[in-house]
């Protein structure tokens, strides 16, 4: 049981409201409307005597006119409900029912052997050649005698190139009216916020549908037969961030696609500025450890954009900044693609590997403006568009007869970072180049020069 005392600073922690708002000590308030949102955390949410008991007294204060969500997760039981509520029904709740950890209010954030398909018999490697690809395509099968990525037009890569792996791609929707993702999303799902939202892409710019083509798109993409599941979500709202990833473990459980599923991750937030890890975060970094650790899914992540800003050289957002030897994320840098670091990309312990993010080309999301004449490719750059094409790579490292890293149980994703990082990469750049740059294993005998 946890006392008054403890539960009002815990919330207090993650900076709650009851502190600033005028409430007395028999939670009289202000009339107020109830128009702050929050999340409240069961603190065991598989019993369910208890949740409906919670959920009851829940009502009794909120009234029965006012939305009452929550998330069941099928593996851990009720994970939260979400409601409107004013100063002083908070307070009543905190102060009659400890079993709830009443954690937050919603806007305060800133931002054994594997169940496998059987593979298919080894055979000798094959390779084929995608003739004046994209420059950072050429980039990732640069072999190791080729130093300059100029004298090269072709990206080569081994036949199987992803087939029998799915890329979840984790934003906010992907436009398939593109030739470059044509039939190449066959599974969408969508998160608490955005079940009504429809299959397009509702990213700035068509954000999510450049990323999906650098993953597995057909011209511009890395692993051109993986599967995309498109994952629309809000990445701000803590009732996706705290279901999402628990979303995402059960289709991964339900399909059997331990071993052969990827995850990217190409956005972040930005820790509260008093250094708590907000409850929402602790359970989304629980359902990724498991992800990783316990289901075999790679997860990828972008570095971030902001080296230029005072104190933010570093890696520091979150899940980027949870990565560790036991949350095998991987982080990707962007460089040119000559191998320089791009100024912006952010550094620092927790970067594992760069791939080229400046001036790539992907595809666009076709009805993004009505008013602009639609171009079915387009340029940009980011630490975004670095991060799926480590993501395809390691779809593609999947498919291979003979996967170069270990995949035994547990381990896989802890040992794809570390080839990811120490092996599928070499420095570029020149002398003094500090970017290890993604690498598909190609050699000269492969790929030659054309020039
Ligand atoms: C579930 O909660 C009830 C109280 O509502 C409690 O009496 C019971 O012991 C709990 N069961 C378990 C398994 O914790
Ligand atoms: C518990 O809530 C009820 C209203 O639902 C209120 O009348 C009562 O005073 C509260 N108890 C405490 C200890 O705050
Ligand atoms: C992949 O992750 C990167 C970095 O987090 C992000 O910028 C990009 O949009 C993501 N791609 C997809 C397809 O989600």
């Amino acid at each position: 049981m946890y006392s008054l005392q403890l539960l009002l600073a815990l919330g207090c922690l993650f900076g709650c409201r009851l502190v600033t708002a005028q409430v007395d000590a028999h939670c009289n308030s202000v009339e107020e409307p109830p128009t702050v949102k929050y999340m409240i955390y069961p603190v065991n949410g598989m019993n369910q005597t208890q949740n409906s008991k919670n959920e009851d007294f829940i009502k009794s204060i909120i009234g029965q006119d006012t939305v009452l969500d929550s998330y069941t997760s099928e593996s851990e039981g009720l994970l939260w409900w979400f409601t409107y509520m004013n100063a002083g029904q908070a307070c009543l709740l905190m102060k009659n029912k400890t079993e709830i950890l009443l954690a937050d209010e919603i806007d305060k954030y800133p931002d054994g052997e594997l169940d496998r398909l059987p593979r298919v018999a080894p055979r000798a490697p094959e390779f084929t050649s995608q003739n004046k690809a994209v420059a950072e395509l050429v980039v990732l099968s640069q072999p190791k005698t080729v130093p300059d990525y100029t004298k090269l037009q072709n990206y080569v890569y081994n036949v199987n190139a992803g087939q029998g792996t799915y890329i979840y791609i984790v934003e906010e929707g992907i436009d398939v009216e593109t030739d470059d993702l044509d039939s190449k999303v066959n599974q969408y799902i969508f998160s608490k916020t955005k079940q009504k939202s429809g299959n397009q892409d509702d990213s700035e710019d068509g954000h999510t549908t450049c990323v999906a083509s650098k993953a597995a798109g057909k011209n511009f993409g890395v692993a051109k037969k993986a599967e995309l599941v498109s994952v629309k979500t809000s990445i701000s709202d803590p009732r996706d961030i705290s279901s999402i990833f628990d979303q995402i473990l059960s289709d991964v459980q339900k399909k059997k696609r331990q071993g052969k599923a990827v995850i990217n991750l190409s956005w972040g937030v930005a820790p509260p500025s008093n250094g708590v890890v907000p409850q929402h975060w602790l359970i989304a970094a629980r359902h990724l450890r498991k992800l990783m650790n316990e289901e075999d899914v790679i997860v990828v992540g972008s570095a971030g954009n902001h080296r230029q800003y005072p104190g933010r050289e570093n890696i520091d957002r979150y899940p980027k900044i949870f990565a560790a030897d036991d949350f095998p994320i991987i982080n990707v840098g962007n460089t040119l693609a000559n191998g320089n670091a791009n100024k912006y990309s952010q550094i620092g312990p927790k970067l594992h590997v760069w791939a080229v993010g400046t001036d790539i080309t992907c595809a666009s999301a076709k009805r993004k403006d009505p008013n602009k004449p639609w171009s079915p490719d387009r340029k940009n750059y980011g630490t975004s568009f670095a991060a799926p094409q480590v993501a395809g790579l390691l779809a593609y490292f999947l498919s291979l007869d003979t996967v170069p890293f270990s995949t035994k149980h547990g381990t896989l994703a802890l040992n794809a970072r570390n080839f990811m990082r120490d092996r599928a990469s070499y420095q570029r750049g020149g002398p003094g180049g500090i970017a290890n740059v993604a690498w598909n294993l190609v050699t000269e005998d492969q790929n030659k020069p054309t020039s």
